[in-house]
């Protein structure tokens, strides 16, 4: 462990860099506006300003790489601020297996969800060959299907010793489609395990975790965050988690549960694209990491809703302050399409349906 005295340099450090930064921004950008005298130049300075100071809200807490700690001590650290086991739901691939392994790795004992019994078994035996002291239990259910008496055997797993549920089955469509294409069995399928399995998780385990303290992490979608058209039914679901997560929070901070929504943007993982990891698409692993590091570092305990990444965070400014801003974006826009880059969500999706529609035979 660092001594406290390594922990107030490095957080002097990082007051310096965020003091810093935005002004030497504003003192490069006052000498440009000099340079220019025009009134562009004065919006410019303030749009400019303005984003530095969305940035710096969003990356509160965030600590460069060569002054953070070791990732062993890193995970010892996070480990013991989970005060007793977790649970996590779709955890056979993706971000859910990412979650599981995230949290054995860091010494936290498991209890898996997921629908196949089979698919489970298999993910335990992976998790305890890697981690010999890994304690993994296990427990099917199908999340579009009928209950049965699963949450009460929820009900009574978190009884036991659960301090953290991290909700994250979810559900979307393979391709962007448009409202139409949709059929109606997926729509369901959507509302039924992203919004209402949710809302169900949320409810037996909020009760019982205010027994002792407890944490609920609820995975939403950076796609919640502005329009995302041919994703219209998957984003309104996300947005249904993120709203639920940041109302139970306030509802539910003084009865000592805290409710947190990790909301990444694409992810490397075996999603919805499956896309490549590239710096906007990183693996799993990067959010785990990311929410992690969220839940055990107090400055960060007022956040209801996190991208996890910084990437992300900054792909969040991007697009939810500036590319929805009818002022913001008329000057930005035609700089990131002068980079070659999408200057919008809408953007970004107008150019995957296009490959979807080019790869499909224009279907
Ligand atoms: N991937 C991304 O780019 C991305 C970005 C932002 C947010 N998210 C969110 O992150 C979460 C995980 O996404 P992902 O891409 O990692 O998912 P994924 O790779 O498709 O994995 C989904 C997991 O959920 C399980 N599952 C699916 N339907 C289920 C059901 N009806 N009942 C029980 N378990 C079920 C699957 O298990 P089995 O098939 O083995 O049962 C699998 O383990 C979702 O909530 C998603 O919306 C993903």
């Amino acid at each position: 462990m660092p001594s406290s005295k390594t922990q107030t340099t490095r957080d002097r450090n990082l007051a310096k860099i965020f003091v810093a930064l935005p002004l030497l921004v504003t003192i490069i950008l006052a000498a440009l506006r000099a340079v220019a005298g025009s009134m562009l130049g004065g919006v410019g300075l303030l749009a400019l300003v303005y984003c530095g100071a969305r940035m710096a809200v969003a990356l509160r807490g965030w600590t460069p790489r060569f002054l953070r700690r070791p990732r062993a001590t890193r995970l010892k650290r996070e480990g013991r601020c989970i005060r007793g086991a977790a649970l996590v739901t779709g955890c056979t691939q993706g971000l859910g297996r990412a979650f599981a392994r995230g949290l054995v790795e860091r010494g936290v004992p498991v209890v898996l969800v997921s629908r196949d019994q089979t698919k489970l078994e298999a993910l335990a035996g992976d998790l305890q060959s890697e981690f010999p002291a890994a304690s993994c239990r296990i427990l099917a259910h199908d999340f579009a299907g009928p209950a049965g008496g699963f949450y009460g055997k929820v009900a009574d797993v978190i009884r036991r010793d659960v301090a953290l549920v991290v909700n994250n089955v979810g559900v979307g469509v393979d391709y962007p489609l448009t409202h139409d294409e949709l059929d109606e069995s997926m729509l369901e399928n959507m509302i039924t395990v992203n919004c209402c399995a949710t809302a169900k998780m949320c409810r037996v385990a909020l009760p019982l975790l205010a027994e002792r303290g407890g944490t609920i992490v609820n995975v939403g979608s950076g796609s919640a965050a502005q329009p995302t058209p041919y994703l219209s039914h998957y984003s309104a679901t996300k947005a249904f988690v993120e709203q639920l997560s940041r109302s139970l929070d306030r509802e539910w901070r003084p009865r000592n549960v805290r409710v947190l929504c990790a909301a990444p943007y694409y992810v490397s993982s075996t999603g919805l694209y499956k896309a490549r990891a590239s710096w906007h698409a990183p693996p799993a692993q990067v959010i785990v990491d990311g929410v992690f590091a969220t839940l055990s570092d107090a400055r960060q305990g007022s956040f209801e809703v996190i991208r996890a990444c910084t990437a992300h965070e900054v792909i969040g400014v991007l697009f939810t302050s500036i590319a929805e801003d009818p002022v913001l974006s008329s000057v930005c826009a035609p700089v990131a399409r002068l980079l070659g880059a999408s200057g919008s969500m809408v953007e970004v999706m107008a150019k995957a349906r296009g490959r979807y529609l080019a790869s499909s035979g224009g279907r």
